[in-house]
């Protein structure tokens, strides 16, 4: 997808984003609880990179369990980080946190930060390269060895194993269960999202600057993976 068409996408999708995804409140639950074992060596000061934050799940699930950490948070669409900030300012967390309405590429790549979070971004980015420049640009901002915890939705889209995913993944996601819903997102999936099967976005990822990632996580079609940023950049 192209820049200005993944703003306006989320910029519509913000009011009922968070009500949208209720259903699928366990998997982030899950998700959420991993990334914080996976994080939990990071000093008390902490500084988090959170790439394209959304409405702030990620942000807000680790602000609370640790006071000292502060955040970047990171997201093109202004319409998705006015949720965030509210949700942040009601939680009380806002002084901890820095707000920028913009794509990753667009900040000073100060490499400050002991780690990132990047869940359900690099997806709506198609042509490989610019994927891989994607997972440089979080690998800049990073302090050598710092980590990235990232999920994105992986499948091998021509495979069998696919339609039967995608299948749960839509009765999950909108209660539909009609031919032509599952089309609509097959298509969707196929040619609006970049799906890649999991060895290739780790490949994707790796290209990027960071040590071999390691799958954590799966459910339905949500991977996630962890890598720490390599030394030498
Ligand atoms: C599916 S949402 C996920 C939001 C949140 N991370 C979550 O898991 O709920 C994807 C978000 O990434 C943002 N985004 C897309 N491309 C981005 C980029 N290159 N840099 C930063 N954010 C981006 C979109 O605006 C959108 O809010």
């Amino acid at each position: 997808m192209q820049p200005d068409d993944i703003t306006a996408l989320f910029d519509r999708q913000a009011a009922y984003y968070d009500t949208y995804w209720t259903k699928t409140a366990a998997i982030r639950d899950a998700l959420n609880l991993l990334t914080s074992a996976l994080l939990m060596s990071l000093p008390n000061d902490a500084h988090i990179l959170c790439v394209g934050v959304g409405t702030g799940d990620e942000l807000l699930h680790l602000a609370r369990q640790h006071a000292g950490w502060r955040f970047t948070a990171v997201e093109p669409s202004g319409a998705m980080l006015a949720v965030c900030r509210d949700k942040a300012e009601q939680a009380g967390v806002t002084s901890r946190c820095e707000f920028y309405q913009s794509y990753l590429n667009e900040q000073p790549s100060i490499p400050q930060h002991d780690a990132a979070t990047c869940f359900l971004v690099s997806q709506f980015i198609l042509e490989g390269a610019e994927r891989v420049q994607f997972f440089r640009d979080i690998a800049a901002r990073l302090k050598p060895k710092g980590l990235l915890v990232s999920a994105d939705l992986s499948a091998q889209v021509t495979s069998p194993e696919f339609e039967v995913l995608l299948r749960s993944w839509m009765v999950m996601t909108s209660g539909e269960t009609t031919k032509e819903g599952l089309a609509r997102m097959r298509s969707t999936y196929t040619n609006d999202v970049g799906v890649l099967p999991p060895n290739e976005v780790s490949a994707l990822i790796r290209a990027g600057g960071f040590d071999s990632p390691i799958p954590f996580f799966q459910a339905g079609l949500i991977h996630g993976w962890l890598a720490s940023r390599v030394s030498a950049q």
